[in-house]
């Protein structure tokens, strides 16, 4: 199997894991992580596959959204193995997909798994970062935000973490495209505050 034809396998695999979630983390999250981790890689001479590969498949396993992570991963690789993809090959994907998470505050060691982590990171930001948000705080059941207890409230995770994203980011292509959403955040947060104290 060639690997194109290994993508559209993976594609279809990450389809059937993913088509329902409501976290902000489904089948389309990963679809765009792998498009952009393809356009990063193309422009900061990483390898291509590689990229849109671990893109596709880098949550998989995640903690918060796998009863039992150890056995998705298993799965995953025996499912990666049954459709050609070699050893080493299998290796250089794990590689660029472990290390992705912002709470596990990892700093990937290769090109490829720092690109896979800029192209989650651009995710979180931007209008589609906000929605992804607002729905991972409803499904949690937080609240929106509060005028005192701000602490365990969706805005607040903004302030905890989307707005800290833009300087962990590593490669110049990706930088550029996160500064762009990081200040279209900052403008909906103003909004947002001036809407929330003075209903104008
Ligand atoms: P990672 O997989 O890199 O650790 P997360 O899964 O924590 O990242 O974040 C993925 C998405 O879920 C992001 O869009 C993020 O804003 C959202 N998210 C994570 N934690 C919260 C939270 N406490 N409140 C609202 N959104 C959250
Ligand atoms: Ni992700």
């Amino acid at each position: 199997m060639n690997q194109d034809a290994q993508l559209k396998q993976i594609k279809q695999y990450v389809k059937d894991l993913f088509h329902s979630d409501a976290t902000g983390h489904d089948y389309f999250h990963m679809q765009r992580v792998a498009d952009m981790a393809r356009q990063l890689a193309r422009e900061e001479n990483a390898n291509v596959f590689i990229c849109e590969a671990a893109g596709w498949i880098h949550d998989i396993g995640d903690q918060k959204l796998f009863e039992d992570p150890e056995q998705a991963l298993t799965e995953m690789n025996e499912f990666l193995y049954a459709i050609g993809i070699s050893k080493e090959v299998l290796q250089q994907i794990q590689r660029a997909s472990k290390d992705v998470s912002f709470s596990q505050g990892k700093v990937p060691r290769t090109l490829e798994g720092k690109i896979v982590q800029d192209a989650d990171r651009i995710d979180a930001l931007g209008a589609i970062g906000i929605a992804r948000t607002f729905a991972f705080g409803g499904v949690n059941g937080q609240a929106i935000f509060h005028d005192t207890h701000k602490q365990n409230t969706t805005i607040q995770h903004f302030y905890d973490k989307l707005l800290l994203l833009k300087d962990t980011i590593h490669t110049s292509t990706a930088k550029e495209i996160a500064n762009g959403r990081h200040v279209f955040i900052e403008k909906y947060l103003e909004q947002f505050l001036k809407e929330w104290n003075t209903n104008i």
